[in-house]
């Protein structure tokens, strides 16, 4: 069958609607429909708020559950079931927009949908649309350089331990909900310095210095560390 509609991943940047790129917007105004994934469907989805500024008033929305959790058999058939949609609004010659938050290739389960599409797709038909990443944003929000000259920069998922990696300057600690305490221990041991940055953009944004003698209490999962240690 002949697909007519075009299948746009758009970054829509960290927050901040200013803070999306000219491409997304003219990509916006054209699209027939918009496609925000809603980790509950009670719940108003980030992404739609930045991009929603953007879009013509009476654009249709495609609301798609994406429940927030890592049991692979849950995430494949909420990802085959928004393929599904998106798929029959493309056969319907309808061009379709999903919006992501942040960068599409920078730790976005937009990886998850864009593999499904790109089985049925031809690669012409497909096109991500960049984005600022959160990283980007906090660094920018304290004026300072994630690196510079000739240092190399590691970003991490949350997982691992800092502390593996003595040796490097600049880190970026993501998803840093998972795992703060290793920070903080990290950050009394080798000393720097280390910015928590929670919603960057966002309503409820908070940017502030660890100290060494921090807690570590809850944290939002909207929230990165930028570690500089040759301060
Ligand atoms: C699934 S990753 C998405 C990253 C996103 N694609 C990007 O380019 O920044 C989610 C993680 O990104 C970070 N993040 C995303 N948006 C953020 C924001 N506005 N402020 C702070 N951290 C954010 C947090 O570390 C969060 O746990």
């Amino acid at each position: 069958m002949t697909i007519e509609g075009k299948f746009y991943g758009i970054g829509v940047g960290p927050g901040d609607p200013q803070l999306i790129t000219v491409k997304a917007v003219e990509v916006l105004k054209q699209v027939d429909v918009v496609a925000v994934p809603k980790s509950r469907m009670d719940r108003e989805s980030v992404a739609w708020e930045i991009a929603k500024g953007h879009c013509p008033s009476d654009i249709q929305l495609m609301e798609l559950e994406m429940p927030m959790t890592s049991d692979e058999a849950i995430l494949q058939v909420a990802w085959r079931n928004a393929a599904t949609q998106i798929l029959y609004a493309l056969h319907s010659g309808k061009s379709v927009a999903f919006l992501t938050l942040g960068d599409p290739s920078f730790y976005s389960t937009y990886t998850y949908l864009l593999n499904l599409l790109k089985e049925e797709l031809p690669s012409e038909q497909i096109e991500t649309v960049p984005g600022i990443m959160a990283m980007a944003a906090a660094a920018a929000k304290v004026n300072q350089p994630l690196a510079t000259g000739d240092e190399p920069l590691l970003v991490l998922p949350g997982i691992e331990g800092v502390d593996k990696y003595p040796e490097i300057p600049n880190l970026v600690v993501m998803k840093v909900s998972r795992n703060l305490p290793e920070v903080l221990k990290d950050l009394h041991e080798s000393g720097g310095k280390a910015v928590l940055a929670t919603r960057v953009g966002q309503a409820g944004e908070e940017i502030r210095e660890l100290t060494e003698q921090e807690e570590a209490g809850k944290v939002d999962y909207l929230s990165l560390v930028l570690i500089n240690r040759s301060v």
